[in-house]
């Protein structure tokens, strides 16, 4: 077996736990042992065998003094871009640091005076917003907008926000959280903006390698190199952040210049000797990258899957690139998602408020498909806790939810005259609500009509159909029917949810008829008891 493909068994799960490590170790000392970490983004995964046996090498030499990156590092990265993104930089346009985001505060330091405008695009990277704000600058929103379920650049906002103090614009390139891998055409149209109002774009590309076909990573060096800068580190690919490397590419002679003089000025001249080993080493691994992204695209699909499955009103963004998906849970009609599941699921998740989205969480999938199972399947418990069905008789003063339901769904949506809906037969009937997450989302009657039961007025609100309600409510009348009066039961299903009912065991009987000038048809189901 090539070393490259070594250390890729992606499912063995490894206890991270007494190493100090920020995902596991601090969130255990903050909330407890019971906690699942699935925040911060970095992977539970060892490091390719070969980045561990150039640092256990270098680490064996014994003597750990001042150390210069050599050409072999220079040439590691520069031949990175080349195979990696197809791309050809210069050798000397590669400046260094200590971390991208400690780079990112010194360009702003740079190339920025104090009260001048700093553009970032919500919900984005939190250290995005503490870096201009920590920095005496001013902080420019540019959300990005969900156009057809996609994030996009707002670039007629972005124009209209640009004034002459603004200097700077600062992207995540892919994007982190919402996993958008800008293509050519959008990264240009930015160019071109940045262009004509002559401002610096600092291009955060620490998760390029890690993008799921058919999306392309595009650097922003191929868009153009005037006022561009890139920053990148091994860090994310090869979950070797801990190591606290990192370096830019500055095609500018000028900016290059000015940065490098900022450098000499703080004396962060020489490099941290196990982490130059580590990219050296790194950036030959391709085959283990390859198999890495192919065992978090497995992951990436699995959990979205779920979500959409088993927790439908959660809405996930499928990530086009990283190892992060952004969930959207404005429509659970809670305070604080992150808590919830902290509290409820005892997972952790990174709050998506520090990501200028309150409504919003972050979870991390970059770990063995075990316990990501496990996590979703917490959240999964601590979600359907909240789902509620009630039932009861009038007078109840429920019934007002269940006729908002049925007003929305029959006379509003359908049409149907409000003299049918409202017949009288709801004193004679037992009522059935659903509620989730404080949300009344359907309702149902039945009657017992001598040698059955009669299902009616069975109506999930628009928005929450084909999400499993209508089966959860049959299955509660279902339920109440077996343990209190068990007989067959009969409906009249519109001809167009026949098959859902079929599903459910119910058969047609009789011909198609007309009601409220909609086709029905008689079912029936006879419970196993
Ligand atoms: C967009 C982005 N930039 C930078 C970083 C961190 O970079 P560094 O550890 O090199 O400061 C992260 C880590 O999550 C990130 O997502």
């Amino acid at each position: 077996m090539p070393e490259t493909a070594k250390n890729n068994n992606f499912d063995t799960i490894i206890d991270r736990k007494k190493t100090d490590s920020f995902k596991w170790d601090m969130i255990i000392k903050l909330y407890g042992e019971d906690v699942l970490p699935m925040w911060v983004a970095d992977m539970d995964f060892k490091s390719p065998e070969r980045v561990i046996n150039a640092i256990i090498k270098r680490a064996e030499h014994g003597v750990f003094g001042y150390t210069f990156r050599s050409d072999d590092y220079y040439n590691a990265i520069v031949e990175w871009y080349k195979k990696s993104y197809k791309i050809e930089i210069q050798r000397e346009w590669i400046v260094n640091g200590p971390g991208v985001v400690p780079m990112i505060a010194f360009l702003i330091n740079i190339f920025t005076l104090p009260g001048d405008k700093v553009i970032i695009q919500p919900p984005v990277y939190p250290p995005f917003f503490r870096v201009v704000v920590n920095n005496g600058k001013q902080l420019i929103e540019n959300r990005l907008i969900l156009k057809d379920g996609k994030w996009v650049m707002d670039y007629e906002n972005l124009e209209k926000s640009i004034d002459s103090r603004t200097k700077m614009i600062v992207i995540s390139n892919p994007h982190n959280p919402v996993g958008r891998v800008w293509t050519f055409e959008e990264l240009e149209k930015l160019y071109r903006i940045a262009k004509k109002y002559n401002l610096i774009i600092v291009s955060d590309e620490i998760h390029a390698d890690i993008v799921y076909e058919p999306n392309e990573f595009t650097s922003f060096l191929k868009v153009g190199t005037e006022n561009i800068i890139v920053l990148n580190s091994p860090g994310k690919t090869f979950n070797i952040a801990g190591l606290t490397n990192s370096y830019g590419i500055i095609p500018d002679k000028t900016l290059r210049q000015v940065y490098k003089n900022y450098i000499e000025s703080l004396e962060l001249l020489t490099g941290n000797v196990l982490s130059i080993e580590a990219l050296k080493a790194a950036y030959k691994c391709d085959e283990w990258v390859a198999n890495l992204k192919s065992y978090l695209k497995g992951n990436r699909d699995f959990a979205y899957q779920f979500i959409k499955e088993y927790m439908p009103i959660i809405k996930p963004t499928l990530p086009e690139g990283t190892y992060l998906m952004w969930l959207d849970c404005s429509e659970l009609g809670l305070e604080n998602p992150q808590k919830f599941f902290l509290e409820n699921a005892r997972v952790y998740l990174n709050d998506g408020a520090e990501f200028g989205d309150s409504q919003s969480v972050r979870l991390n999938f970059a770990c063995p498909k075990a316990l990501l199972q496990e996590g979703l399947t917490r959240m999964k418990n601590a979600y359907d806790k909240l789902l509620t069905i009630e039932h009861f008789t009038l007078p109840d003063k429920r019934f007002e939810e269940c006729k908002k339901i049925r007003r929305e769904v029959f006379i509003v949506g359908q049409g149907i005259d409000e003299k049918i809906e409202l017949d009288g037969r709801d004193e004679q009937a037992i009522h059935f609500l659903v509620r989730h997450f404080g949300k009344y989302i359907a309702t149902a009657r039945i009657r017992d009509i001598g040698d059955y039961w009669k299902v009616e007025r069975v109506a999930v609100l628009k928005e929450f159909r084909g999400l499993g309600y209508g089966k959860k409510i049959m299955e509660a009348i279902e339920g109440y029917i077996k343990k209190t009066n068990p007989k067959p039961i009969t409906l009249n299903a519109q001809l167009e949810v026949k098959e859902f009912y079929e599903k459910l065991g119910y058969k047609p009987v009789g011909h198609v008829f007309h009601e409220a000038g909609i086709p029905h048809i008689k079912m029936e189901k006879v419970l196993e008891i």
